[in-house]
This record gives structure tokens, C-alpha cells and sequence, in this order.
């Protein structure tokens, strides 16, 4: 990240020097300089997170993001304040006979492929309005990486 942060930057002034080869003083604004910065930054910051969607995750790192799940779901069958995680990626939303789920996720229809539940960790509620999930995962990269390790939670 940091690397790219540079390069960004260097591609930011770059640009800058392309297309502005006046020096300082000749803009007519004071903070035109920091304005068009600021959107080139903010132009940046959008091709940035656009590549880390499509981002592998890794198990390893995934299984220590969950320990932001674990006070709430088992990777086993067993149902904790959330219903166990065990087999969960490819299963219809809301399916464990014996957790009480809240009628907004029974009712939803999702199957829990990976886009699925990346949008779903992402904002639990923007995906089931109504959901009891509330934990959330805002980082691109934790999800993928947490997605991958649920990948792993198969019955052998
Ligand atoms: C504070 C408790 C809590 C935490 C923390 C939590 N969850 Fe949940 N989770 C729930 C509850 C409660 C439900 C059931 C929601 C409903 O019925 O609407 C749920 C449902 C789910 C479901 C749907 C399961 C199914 O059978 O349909 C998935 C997937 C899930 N959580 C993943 C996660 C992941 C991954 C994390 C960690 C980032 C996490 N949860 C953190 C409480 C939690």
C-alpha cells in the first residue's frame, strides 16, 4: 500500500507538470493549486480501491480477522448470538433448522456466494434491511481475506 501511495503521488505530480507548466505564482486563485489536488488525490484514491476489490484473500490473514466474529458465531454447526458459520459460503441465507433468525435475513432469498457476502459484510443492513447482523468489515481486503478463510470452514 504504502509503495502505491508513492507511485500515486509521483504519477500525481507528473501529471501536474503536464498539464500545468506554470510556476506557482502565475494562477490567478489562490488554492487553485490545492483544489485541483485535491481531486487528482481524490481520483487516486478511487482507481485505488477499484484494484483492491479484486484482490485474492488469504485464509491466514482472514482467520485472524474473524476473531471480530468469533464472540458471535463458531465455525462449527453450533449456534452462538449468530448461527454457526460451518459450510456457510454456498448456502441459502437464513437456512440452519434451530437458529432464530430474524424474519428480514429468513426472508431475503440470498444464497451466500462471495459477492453475496462481501456486500453483506460490507453493510449488513444495506443488503437485509432489517438483518440482526449489525459487525461489519469496511476494509476491502479484510473481506476478501475473511471471505477466504469462511471458504475453508467445510465439513472434512
Ligand atoms: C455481535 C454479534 C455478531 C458479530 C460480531 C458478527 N455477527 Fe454475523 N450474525 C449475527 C447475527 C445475530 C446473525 C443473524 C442475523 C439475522 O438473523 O438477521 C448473523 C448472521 C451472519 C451470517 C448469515 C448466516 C446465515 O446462516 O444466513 C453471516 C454469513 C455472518 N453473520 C458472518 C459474520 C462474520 C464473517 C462476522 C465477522 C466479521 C460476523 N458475522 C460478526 C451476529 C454477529
Amino acid at each position: 500500500m504504502g509503495s502505491l501511495e508513492v507511485q500515486l503521488n509521483n504519477r500525481i505530480q507528473q501529471g501536474w507538470q503536464d498539464c500545468c507548466p506554470f510556476r506557482h505564482s502565475d494562477f490567478p486563485k489562490e488554492g487553485t493549486m490545492e483544489k485541483m489536488r485535491a481531486v487528482m488525490i481524490a481520483a487516486g484514491v478511487i482507481v485505488l480501491g477499484a484494484s483492491s476489490v479484486q484482490a485474492d484473500g488469504d485464509p491466514d490473514k482472514g482467520k485472524k480477522v474473524f476473531a471480530r466474529c468469533s464472540a458471535c458465531h463458531a465455525t462449527t454447526e453450533q449456534n452462538k448470538v449468530g448461527p454457526g458459520l460451518l459450510n456457510v459460503v454456498g448456502r441459502p441465507a437464513g437456512s440452519i433448522a434451530g437458529y432464530n433468525y430474524s424474519a428480514a435475513l429468513k426472508g431475503s432469498g440470498l444464497t451466500w456466494d462471495e459477492p453475496t457476502l462481501d456486500a453483506f459484510l460490507k453493510a449488513p443492513a444495506a443488503l437485509v434491511k432489517g438483518t440482526r447482523m449489525s459487525a461489519s468489515i469496511p476494509k476491502d481486503q479484510d473481506r476478501a481475506d475473511v471471505i477466504s478463510y469462511l471458504k475453508t470452514l467445510t465439513a472434512q
